[in-house]
């Protein structure tokens, strides 16, 4: 496929330092104009997403919000470069997305373990799919893997099977497997949807700590208003199908941030104005 030149115009460069984080403040994702229709000239014709412009910065955490079915895994499944747009372009680091990266790291509301191998196995499990020796040789990848799991206390459960942990943990082991391969994006969808709501807490804690400390550009996508608000540097707003962005604010919180924030008046603020644009978004 060849790179269409519009996407190289509105791609600005970014310059990787030796760790493979961008540096700060430049465009690392840019969505120019992006519709998404499934099974186009077909009487099962969808337009999942309406045209569609925004930018996310290197090392900007992003949630994207909004109703049922308004296209948001879609979005994510393009950033991801596992779904092509059907008009419009997506640039990563610069480049102008033709397939899926290497440096982008996903995780879906299922953790998707293999249930035979061990935590630690299954955070490795990037480099085994790639086959990528990780064996006693590679101890730099394993001790990457170990360290991960200490990150995310799962010191004690680097040998336990998925059936012997939470899904809260399963979850972590998940966090893990997503940033073992030192992704420059990470890419979330609902990943704690499925949880308990003090889980889901404890596991915004731990996402906002590894966040905190790998320090990669994340756009993460969520049904939870409070969810967005405490863990983003920016909000958006997808409308209803098709879907578009009709709100993008900044959240104004310092970090690190502790789940006390959710009992000020400026985050719950915050969160009625949002819920206010999801409730009177137009069709
Ligand atoms: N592969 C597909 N083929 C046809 N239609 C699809 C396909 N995937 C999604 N859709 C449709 O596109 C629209 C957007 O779906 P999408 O999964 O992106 O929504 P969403 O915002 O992630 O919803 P949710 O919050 O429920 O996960 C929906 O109407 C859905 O039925
Ligand atoms: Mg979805």
């Amino acid at each position: 496929m060849s790179i269409p030149a519009a996407a190289l115009r509105v791609v600005r460069p970014v310059v990787a330092s030796p760790g493979g984080v961008a540096a700060a403040g430049a465009d690392y994702v840019v969505v120019d104009r992006v519709r998404k229709v499934y099974n186009e000239g077909s009487r099962q014709q969808v337009e999942a997403v309406a045209p569609s412009s925004f930018a996310i910065k290197a090392g900007e955490f992003v949630a994207l919000l909004g109703p049922s079915g308004c296209g948001k895994s879609t979005l994510l499944m393009m950033i991801a470069g596992l779904d092509a747009p059907s008009q419009g372009t997506i640039g990563v680091a610069g480049h102008a997305l033709t397939q899926p990266r290497a440096e982008t790291g996903i995780m879906f509301q299922d953790p998707t373990l293999l249930p035979w191998k061990s935590a630690l196995d299954n955070v490795l499990f990037p480099f085994l799919a790639a086959k990528r020796a990780v064996g006693p040789a590679d101890g730099p990848t394993r001790a990457r893997a170990a360290t991960l799991l200490d990150q995310v206390g799962l010191g004690g459960f680097h040998h336990h099977k998925p059936r012997q942990l939470s899904g809260g943990m399963r979850q972590r082991v998940a966090i893990c497997r997503a940033l073992v391969y030192e992704p420059d994006l990470l890419l979330m969808d609902e990943p704690f949807s499925a949880l308990d709501a003090i889980t889901r807490d404890e596991m915004n804690l731990v996402l906002m700590k590894m966040w905190e400390e790998h320090h990669r550009t994340a756009l993460f996508v969520t049904h939870s208003i409070r969810e967005a608000v405490y863990l983003a540097d920016r909000v958006l707003v997808m409308s209803r199908r098709p879907g578009r962005i009709i709100e993008d604010i900044r959240i104004p919180f310092a970090r690190p941030r502790g789940l006390e924030i959710g009992e000020t008046v400026e985050f719950n603020e915050i969160c009625g104005h949002l819920r206010g644009k999801i409730q009177h978004t137009p069709q």
